[in-house]
């Protein structure tokens, strides 16, 4: 069912968000430590160089590929050192606080008892650190324990307390969106809620901004994760994008998943980048700052450490060559589960020796590179076009139809609102392609140019054209040994 009627873009309402604060803030005990007049006072009181707003705007004034990871533990002592060990021994830029389960789906009972099990027994029991359970002056102190600037990472489509918690304590980032999380990590929750709970954050965001303090929104196209092409990506990011603006959000990054393909990479990064301020002009914004991050392969890695190895490297190397302004690290033991603090600072310098490496490899002179920029564009663009039809202008209601009509799709999705007819695959020369495009109305041409490439595949490999082109392309890296030795290739 859906309740649309009350869903729109428009900014909310002053007075209509103080209430919405208020009962917020209600929902856990340590809500009622997040005081605004203090929050604010905290985050001006952080050097430039620990603000996320201001390094990103530097790395893309100066051209650079910043270096973060993901990391979170269950007990204060082991996030602390955690981000101290991130700081200093894997030099990072950016350092990051990823939150538990429990805290995602705002099970924060639940979390309490991952907490006090976790300090009972000395080691974490948790997938990630309990941030509202812990509270503001903790997380504070986790601040004051690093030299650089923090970013919330909760992969959630409910921010609401945590990031009032975060930003108050001084965290300058918040990765997160409505359409994007809403659409690949939750079953029941639908699009209408989703986007309402991060139109929430973002208004939140704006009233920082407001007061004279810029935070950094981002947002993670990465999506289910399996093999997303760029144009799917880069649709959903232009969506989530145009709502936070038009809550008066001014410092938004856009995130994608790596397809492995070094040309379709960087292309997808520069058609990323001109799309995205292309729709904010149409929608009349233009001074929103929108720098571009890509994802280590968001796949299933394999297990051997010297193959994993090469995809931490290679994973920096083509951040660097396709012009991203960061690139989010994973490591060498991706497949076992959350690694160590030394192995996770490991792959943090493997990809910034990578980044360094091809730090002065451009494509922009490759016909194969414009090529593919102008392919994305053309999937892109009539997409959103169709969306922003079908809300007559509003983002808000023509993301929820088209999710509806299937016009909006996602490959895998695990949510009960979006279709997942659309099957991705890998051709011929290795870029992602779009095996079934399900409703999506991707034009004609388009559509046979990946046919063509997909059927190449099918013949070299001397397999079917159908649904099994996809899903061996989900498990291709995971089982990469055996596709090594084999002589498929
Ligand atoms: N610590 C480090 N990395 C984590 N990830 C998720 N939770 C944690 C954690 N607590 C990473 C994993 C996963 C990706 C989405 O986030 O690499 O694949």
């Amino acid at each position: 069912m859906s309740n649309e009627a009350s869903i729109s873009e428009k900014i909310i309402d002053e007075s209509e968000f103080l209430e919405m604060r208020k009962a917020n803030l209600l929902r856990w005990p340590t809500g009622s430590d997040v005081d605004f007049e203090r929050a604010l006072e905290r985050q001006k009181s952080l050097p430039d160089h620990k603000r996320l707003d201001i390094v990103m705007r530097k790395a893309v004034a100066k051209g650079r590929c910043l270096v973060q990871p993901r990391g979170g533990f269950g007990t204060f002592k082991d996030q602390k050192e955690l981000m101290q060990i991130i700081d200093k021994e894997g030099l990072a830029d950016i350092v990051p606080t990823t939150t538990d389960s429990y805290t995602r789906n705002e099970q924060f009972a639940l979390a309490q008892k991952g907490v006090d099990e976790s300090e009972k027994l000395g080691r974490s029991l948790l997938n990630g650190y309990p941030i509202v359970n812990y509270g503001v002056a903790k997380a504070s102190e986790l601040i004051d324990a690093i030299d650089k600037p923090a970013i919330m990472l909760t992969g959630t489509t409910m921010p609401k307390l945590t990031g009032e918690i975060g930003f108050a304590a001084g965290y300058t980032g918040y990765l997160g969106s409505g359409i994007a999380y809403t659409t690949s990590y939750i079953k029941e929750l639908s699009i209408e809620d989703g986007i309402k709970n991060y139109q929430y954050l973002d208004r939140l965001s704006a009233m920082y901004l407001d007061h004279g303090v810029e935070l950094h929104r981002r947002q993670p196209s990465f999506l289910t994760g399996t093999n997303i092409p760029p144009s799917i990506a880069i649709i959903i990011a232009i969506l989530d994008l145009l709502l936070a603006a038009a809550q008066g959000v001014k410092n938004y990054g856009l995130e994608m998943g790596e397809t492995l393909h070094l040309i379709q990479d960087a292309a997808a990064v520069k058609a990323c980048k001109e799309l995205c301020q292309e729709y904010l002009s149409i929608k009349g914004y233009h001074d929103v700052f929108t720098p571009i991050t890509l994802l280590h392969w968001m796949g299933a890695w394999p297990q051997d450490e010297a193959q994993a190895a090469s995809l931490v490297s290679y994973g920096g190397t083509l951040a660097a060559i396709s012009g991203a302004s960061s690139v989010t690290t994973k490591t060498l033991h991706e497949a076992f589960g959350i690694p160590t603090p030394k192995i996770n600072a490991d792959g943090l310098r493997m990809t910034r020796m990578a980044i360094y490496l091809a730090r002065n490899i451009k494509l922009d002179s490759m016909p194969e590179f414009q090529n593919e920029v102008n392919l994305i564009k053309g999937e892109v663009r009539p997409i959103v076009n169709k969306v922003l039809e079908m809300g007559d202008g509003d983002v808000a209601i023509g993301s929820v139809r088209a999710f509806e009509a299937g016009i909006l799709d996602i490959p895998w999705s695990p949510n009960k609102w979006v279709k997942s007819k659309v099957m991705p695959a890998r051709d011929v020369d290795g870029c992602l392609r779009i095996l079934d495009p399900g409703n999506m109305p991707f034009p004609k041409e388009v559509l046979e140019f990946h046919e063509e490439k997909l059927r190449l595949r099918a013949e070299k490999e001397k397999q079917p054209y159908d649904l099994n082109l996809a899903v061996s392309s989900v498990y291709e890296m995971s089982e990469s040994m055996q596709t090594l030795l084999s002589d498929k290739w």
